[in-house]
């Protein structure tokens, strides 16, 4: 299939978003505003970013009709290990109200659970469930499981996810898990794509340092490809992506990256550099690294 701009995944996503991770409210209203004046579609948010009140007003500043925009938000499910309880079933319908509250949203096209990450997941699966029926959002899904966590909703007889937010670049490339969510009509959604760069999350305090030191082959790699197919670095990890068969996300502060990271259509790697970096997979999490957990790793026992 050749892939354009105007191509859809199965459940209407745009293939690139917006992600508004480590965007303060201020950031996020502009940043969200540019990138969908500059033609992006999709929004990325998450209770967890803090800044889901700047992303609506950036969306309203935008003048883009909410019809024609898909926004994601997620949920965060609590974490005992971190001190924050498990959210229970009326605590996440309240949430999501919350949260559209903040967004000046009446529904969110997806509502993610953001990583398994509470022992009570299977009733939270239910509470979205039950907000999707409401209205609340169009779509379901998690980010973050593994085919093990994707199982047990399967094996309960649930509602299947609609999506599955991973991290998912060269360096940390789950081949089998795409598969597993392929087989289940489960559409991928690659979170990170720019991390094997040095420019990833290099300001003071956003946790690029992490890791740092198993990037610089992959880097290498990249600069090659990129030279020869005269574009950036960065286009090349999300082309990437999307070649194979993901919708990819990706944030920037910077009005002049934003239109760049839009500019994935016009270019093919072509089948030998696309294999030149799948060598590349350590299987190495970089992204939540910051924070001391892989989440995909993190999930506790089921509490039934
Ligand atoms: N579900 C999850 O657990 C999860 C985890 C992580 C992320 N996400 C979502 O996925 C989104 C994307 O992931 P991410 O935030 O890691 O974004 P990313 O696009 O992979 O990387 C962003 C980083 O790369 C830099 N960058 C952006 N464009 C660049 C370019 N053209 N050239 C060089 N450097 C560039 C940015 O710096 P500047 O901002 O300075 O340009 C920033 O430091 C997030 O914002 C969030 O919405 C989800």
């Amino acid at each position: 299939m050749t892939l354009t701009d105007k191509t859809r995944n199965g459940i209407g996503m745009p293939l690139v978003g917006f992600g508004t991770y480590q965007l303060s409210h201020d950031q996020a209203e502009a940043c969200v505003s540019e990138a969908l004046k500059a033609g992006f579609r999709q929004i990325d948010s998450a209770e967890s970013y803090g800044n889901e009140e700047g992303s609506g007003r950036g969306i309203k500043a935008s003048g883009i009709s909410r019809e024609e925009i898909f926004i994601t938000t997620k949920l965060f499910p609590g974490y005992k290990p971190w001190g924050a309880p498990e959210k229970t079933r009326a605590q996440i319908i309240e949430t999501l109200k919350n949260q559209l509250k903040q967004l000046s949203l009446d529904y969110v096209d997806l509502y993610l659970i953001h990583a398994p990450l509470a022992e009570i997941r299977l009733e939270q699966w239910s509470a979205l469930m039950e907000l999707k029926k409401s209205g609340f959002t169009r779509y379901i899904g998690v980010s973050n499981y593994d085919e093990a966590r994707i199982t047990e909703i399967l094996d309960a007889n649930l509602e299947k996810p609609q999506v599955n937010q991973i991290e998912f670049h060269p360096i940390y490339a789950r081949h089998e898990l795409t598969g597993f969510m392929r087989k289940h009509s489960i559409e991928p959604v690659a979170y990170s794509s720019l991390a094997p760069l040095s420019s990833w999350r290099s300001e003071e305090g956003q946790g690029g340092e992490v890791l740092a030191g198993i990037k610089e082959e992959c880097q290498a790699i990249v600069r090659k490809i990129a030279e020869k197919l005269h574009v950036s670095d960065a286009r090349v990890l999300l082309r990437w992506g999307l070649q194979h068969g993901y919708c990819v996300l990706t944030k920037t502060g910077k009005p002049e990256r934003i239109r760049e990271n839009l500019k994935l259509f016009d270019f093919e790697i072509p089948q030998a550099d696309m294999e030149a970096l799948d060598k590349m997979n350590q299987n190495k999490a970089i992204a939540w690294a910051a924070s001391g957990i892989n989440p995909m790793d993190s999930a506790p026992t089921l509490g039934f």
